[in-house]
């Protein structure tokens, strides 16, 4: 059946949601529902109505590690191999469409979904989703990426505008999407909830038209955000294909009185509900039950594929000499000697029942191979008498808060699962802490007298940052680990026993006790098999390969957006423009505690006979040590000098080198459209400036040995930038003045001043400055009680949040159509103190809105009204 003979009504009726979860089909053309479901590292399919927050039961998935942790392992290969197995988990419980990756760039690592975002910078953000999306969509599940652009804070997440100059939007804050897109064509992108330069994502032609499909060729269906749309009509001219999750038949509404009124072109319908078909279609894979629960064998296979996942992400970031001594009677004593060096990294893991192609590349330390280098304290050397400490030991914290919340098939610990090693003796567990930060000295006097005990070799501390830290709806206040984590590290290395810790979290921590401790391992949110992984990282039968994706300041107050961040306004202001994480500190010479791309190894590699041309580079890596190992070689660009403002260095290429002991190979770093290109805000072009080029090569973005200069035949001539832009061409953004911002942003920038009458889009939360005493009531108890509920259940009150978060308008987008825009109109009168007669419109329109939906659902020949 063509679309022709579909009637306005029927075509607008495929634009938005039927449900928490599904599309709306039309049987009659042949186009079935589809079912969506979060999320980016593993499936949450709810059962019954459901709900968007992480809440509600979902059925039983493999919870893989969040995709912060996949990044730091630099692999897209490996992220195609987890892809695979979600998108086999999706099919198999019955999900056409999965809501992620998420690949919005870190712009400051206190925001609340940091764990559910892969990088700092596009290169690695885009290639490691674009390896996701391939795997997804390899079981013919469509991958819907989110959060198309700029999402940066969860403060006012549907209510905040994203203010970025157009060069930095383009290179830095779109980069990673048009990278995914042109790699792995995604069928379906998720628009964000905040507004872009002052239009709403969902809303925005810039974006959805001119960028997505005109210039990267996007063929899918645009979906928004749960709740993420404003006004259909602009959506669907704009581009926007899929109101989520159900906005009843309000928007239906409105679309077919705009196309009587002439203000919407039908064509324009047509064009979104093709979209709709089109994913209806690709994603149709018959044979599922949707009831069905996920088979034994293949949750026991997935638990695997997290293990190996987890195995390939976890980072060394210290690793010390120490001195042993083994007492005639077996017994071992260590003292720490000096602190790790360069060493650097490697990728194993043995799960068979897993292999891949890229697996098959890996290099194992089987546990009959010889054991690596003696002197430093990790790994673990056999027989080592290991105390092992802290609550996030005996009860693992694996995962983020949120929509990406999965009900795990499995979950381990790091204590249960180190007592499962051979060689390794566990002397014994303390809780250390408490989980939720309060003080308690009964608990490190606990601690303190296992770690002092005679038979103690080790102490192995696992800390890090609880539930209601990292979360969805959310962002983080602070970037200190809790106070009584940070006496309790302290006070092990007190008693002269070689410290280890393990860290939990989905970012960065700040760590003021780094130079007592002996080693650090960071394990991220490494999912549900991230236990045994440590273990196995820990005692030497992986060596670990993971690199940092973004980098660790050594405090708070040196990240760039941090006097701007989070905005608690309606306009954020990206003030910083493109100096974001180690553009930044590279820049302006910012020390940092690691640098972006940093890890070690328990090999060590040599970098060698770097040779350019003008197709790419080719390089040497050798395998210094005795044991397979892998590092990842990273390509950074800087130039040309005399150009356009440039960071010092940026990321443009990237390759896993597996090498077995003292193996040696050729490594070749191909350039591509990205690597030399900037975006000229002028004319609005891609230009390649003509001019040399310095490409280094190395480990860490500070720590490039190989440097080799590079003649570019571009398109343009050197563009010199403007004097005007003053200390930005310092990276100096803690510095910049208001006429240098209006350089950058090619106008003047300022935040909008608070509303004195709140409109439709401005959040709930505001409401406590309004003068009518019900909408300050609401807004006020509402917020005191999810700081109650928070202390008391350690965990944030997603629902609270959401809703002090969420503007109006965005009630009629999630009510399955029992609100509509008018109604919305009567809770602003409320808002604004005129509680009688919005609450009299309210209830008008309460009845007037039910008998509109009944005869749209006349027209489409349903029953009831709500669809
Ligand atoms: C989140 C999305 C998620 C959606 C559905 C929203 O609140 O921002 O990432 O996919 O809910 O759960």
């Amino acid at each position: 059946m063509k679309f022709e003979e579909f009637s306005v009504t029927e075509k607008a009726a495929l634009l938005s949601g039927a449900s928490e979860w599904t599309s709306r089909g039309n049987e009659r053309a042949g186009i079935p529902s589809f079912a969506m479901s979060d999320g980016p590292n593993g499936v949450r399919c709810q059962l019954g109505v459901g709900d968007h927050l992480g809440i509600g039961v979902s059925k039983p998935a493999t919870c893989f590690p969040t995709a912060g942790t996949v990044a730091n392992s630099w692999d897209p290969a490996l992220a195609e191999v987890l892809g695979k197995a979600l998108g086999r988990e999706a099919h198999d419980l019955g999900v056409n469409v999965l809501l992620g990756p998420g690949l919005n760039i870190k712009r400051n690592p206190l925001c609340g979904r940091n764990f559910e975002y892969y990088s700092e910078d596009p290169q690695v953000a885009g290639r490691m989703a674009a390896g996701l999306v391939k795997g997804i969509q390899s079981n013919g599940v469509a991958a819907c990426p989110k959060h198309f652009a700029v999402n940066s804070q969860e403060l006012r997440r549907q209510a905040s505008n994203s203010v970025v100059d157009e060069r930095t939007l383009r290179e830095l804050y779109l980069t990673g999407f048009e990278i995914m897109v042109r790699q792995a064509h995604p069928w379906a992108i998720m628009t964000s909830y905040n507004q872009v330069n002052g239009t709403y994502s969902h809303e925005n032609k810039h974006l959805l038209t001119e960028i997505l499909r005109q210039e990267w060729g996007f063929d899918g269906a645009v979906i928004s955000d749960w709740g993420g749309s404003n006004s259909a009509l602009a959506a669907v001219k704009a581009g926007g294909t899929l109101e989520m999750p159900s906005p009843g038949y309000t928007s239906v509404r409105e679309l077919v009185a705009a196309v009587k009124a002439g203000t919407l072109s039908e064509a324009d319908i047509d064009a979104r509900a093709g979209e709709v078909a089109k994913l209806a279609k690709r994603t149709h894979f018959a044979g599922v039950g949707r009831g069905d629960l996920l088979d034994d064998t293949v949750a026991r296979q997935h638990h695997k594929v997290a293990r190996y996942v987890a195995e390939n992400t976890a980072v060394l970031l210290k690793n010390d000499v120490v001195s042993r001594a083994r007492s005639s009677d077996g017994d071992v004593a260590c003292s720490v000697l000096d602190f790790g060096g360069q060493v650097h990294a490697t990728s194993p893991g043995n799960t068979a029942a897993v292999r891949s192609e890229s697996v098959n590349k890996l290099c194992h330390i089987a546990e009959t191979d010889s054991q690596p280098s003696a002197s430093r304290v990790l790994p673990l050397k056999p027989g080592t008498r290991v105390a092992v400490i802290g609550d996030m030991a005996k009860t693992a914290r694996y995962q983020g808060s949120g929509s990406a919340k999965v009900n795990a098939t499995q979950e381990e610990n790091l204590l249960d699962e180190l007592k499962k090693i051979d060689g390794v003796e566990v002397a014994g567990y303390r809780q250390g802490y408490e989980r939720h930060g309060g003080k308690n000295g009964v608990l490190i006097d606990g601690a303190i007298t296992l770690a002092a005990a005679d038979d103690t070799d080790v102490v192995l501390a696992v800390i890090g940052i609880d539930e209601r830290s990292e979360s969805e709806g959310l962002d983080r206040s602070t970037m200190a680990l809790p106070e009584c984590q940070n006496e309790l590290v302290e006070a092990l290395a007190s008693t002269g026993k070689p410290v280890v810790i393990v860290l939990v979290a989905g970012s960065p921590v700040e760590l003021p006790w780094l130079d007592s401790v002996a080693a650090l391992l960071y394990i991220g949110l490494c999912g549900q098999a991230g236990a045994s992984a440590a273990a196995r990282v820990l005692t030497g039968r992986v060596n670990p390969s993971g690199h940092l994706a973004e980098t660790w300041p050594l405090k708070y107050e040196d990240v760039p957006s941090c006097g701007w961040y989070p905005s608690p306004g309606r306009d954020s202001i990206y003030r910083e423009g493109p100096f974001v994480g180690y553009r930044y500190y590279e820049t302006a010479g910012v020390p940092v505690r690691f640098p972006f791309g940093y890890g070690l190894s328990y090999s060590s590699f040599t970098y060698s006979g770097l040779a350019g041309d003008e197709n790419g580079i080719a390089f040497t890596v050798t395998n210094d040590s005795d044991v397979a190992g892998a590092t990842v070689a990273q390509m950074y660009v800087r130039g040309p000098r005399g150009g356009a403002m440039r960071p010092d260095r940026e990321l443009k290429g990237f390759k896993k080198v597996f090498l077995g002991a003292h193996e040696t190979k050729t490594v070749t770093i191909p350039f591509d459209r990205y690597t030399f290109r900037h975006y000229d805000v002028v004319t609005g072009q891609w230009k390649t400036e003509t001019g040399m080029r310095e490409i280094l090569v190395g480990d860490s973005v500070e720590h490039l040995p190989l440097s080799v200069t590079q003649m570019v035949q571009g398109d343009s001539d050197l563009c010199p930038p403007n004097p005007a832009l003053g200390h930005y061409l310092k990276g100096q953004i803690k510095e910049v003045s208001d006429s240098e911002m209006t350089a950058l942003f090619g106008h003047s920038v300022a935040a909008s001043g608070e509303p004195t009458v709140f409109g439709e889009n401005d959040p709930i939360s505001s409401w406590a400055d309004s003068r009518g005493f019900v909408a300050r009531t609401i807004a006020k108890t509402l917020a005191k009680r999810e700081v109650k509920i928070r202390q008391k259940t350690g965990q944030p009150d997603l629902s609270i949040l959401f809703v002090l978060n969420m503007p109006p308008r965005a009630i009629c987008k999630m009510a399955r159509g029992l609100v509509d825009s008018a109604m919305v109109g009567a809770v602003v009168e409320i808002a604004n103190g005129r509680t009688f007669r919005g609450l009299g419109s309210f209830i008008a329109g309460y009845f007037r809105n039910a008998s509109a939906n009944r005869r749209v659902a006349k027209a489409l020949g349903k029953r009831g009204g709500q669809g």
